[in-house]
């Protein structure tokens, strides 16, 4: 038994080795062939799992719902509006209350500190669901759709465009570095990532041979990219830097041109979603120059996105799973 996940939080991905990664994407693997099989072992069977959502998510908590029920879990969504986090109540004491009860928790929210602050003090595992800063749980599924797609990780090309300071764009290059990955992060200068996060990746890629770039070059960034990744260009709380964003990232959408600049013709397009590629929503109606990518790349044979969506739940499994019972095995 790989006792080493017992307990753990995730709340980035600096919190495994890349070993652990492994051992979690060759589980979330297995964990995806034995749902398909019908197998329903209930791995998780009396335990209670806190769901704190400060930021809406169809994603994120339709994964942790499913993944818990499948396995015999119960859990519990705690809304905005729901609990007094930080408002009424420090969330040392919440973080406090709920580890008396639950014996794990959820958190999506705002401030990345919040999450530390509830691993700190509620003493059982607390798994980062996205902050300002990080998506770790996406990225998990991110490298899973990658090796589902392409094979393996190390050595494998992937060239994320856009708004490259993000939490996923953060958790992505952190990840994929770590695990040997040829990561460029192609964004104008103005959303270009933290310096001592590129460092830091750049310094966890020396185990697996990985490289990070980042440019604002778009055709040398994307040049012999194996997979093309973007996101939103305003992520949620960053509503009113939409125009500015636009302005900016404009020449970084995602159109045909773009993938054709890769020189590849098996190039597969990821997105964490939700999407703006079509005027079909609310907010792209209002602003159809708010698109990342056009609705010909998203619908193309080589997106991903549905796949990415979908093993958003098995690589959530693998998490609670890992550091509730301390097994990545079937
Ligand atoms: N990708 C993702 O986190 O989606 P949700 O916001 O729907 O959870
Ligand atoms: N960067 C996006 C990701 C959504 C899943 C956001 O934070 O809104």
């Amino acid at each position: 038994m790989a006792t080493e996940f017992l307990g753990k939080n995730l709340l980035t991905l600096r919190d495994f080795s890349a070993e652990e990664i492994e051992a979690l994407l060759d589980f979330s693997i297995a964990l995806k062939k034995e749902k398909a099989s019908g197998a329903r072992p209930k791995r998780l069977a009396g335990k209670n799992i806190a769901l704190i959502f400060e930021k809406p998510s169809t994603r994120t908590r339709c994964a942790f719902v499913v993944a818990a029920v499948d396995e015999g879990a119960h859990p519990e969504y705690l809304g905005k509006g729901d609990i007094q986090l930080g408002k009424k109540e420090t969330v040392k004491d919440t973080a406090r209350v709920l580890g008396r009860m639950f014996e794990g928790i959820q958190f999506r929210g705002f401030k990345h500190r919040t999450a530390e602050d509830l691993a700190e003090f509620a003493g059982v595992p607390v798994w980062n669901g996205l902050t300002d800063r990080f998506h770790p749980t996406q990225a998990l599924a991110d490298l899973m759709t990658v090796i589902e797609r392409k094979g393996k990780l190390e050595g494998t090309s992937l060239a994320y465009v856009g708004d490259g300071r993000n939490n996923v764009a953060n958790s992505l290059m952190l990840a994929g570095a770590k695990m040997g990955m040829d990561i460029r992060i192609v964004a104008p200068e103005e959303l270009f990532p933290g310096e001592e996060l590129v460092a830091e990746a750049r310094s966890s890629a020396e185990g697996r041979g990985g490289k990070v770039t980042v440019t604002a070059d778009v055709g040398a960034g994307v040049a012999g990219a194996e997979v093309i990744y973007t996101d939103v260009w305003a992520s949620m709380g960053e509503e009113g830097a939409l125009q500015e964003r636009i302005r900016l990232l404009t020449p970084y959408r995602i159109d045909r041109a773009l993938m054709e600049k890769t020189g590849g013709d098996d190039c597969v397009f990821l997105h964490c979603l939700p999407c703006f590629h079509n005027t079909d929503t609310d907010l792209s109606r209002e602003h159809p120059e708010i698109c990342e990518a056009t609705e010909e790349v998203f619908e193309s044979p080589g997106s991903a996105v549905f796949d990415q969506a979908e093993n958003r739940m098995h690589t959530i499994k693998a998490v609670m799973a890992a550091t509730l019972t301390g097994t990545t095995s079937l």
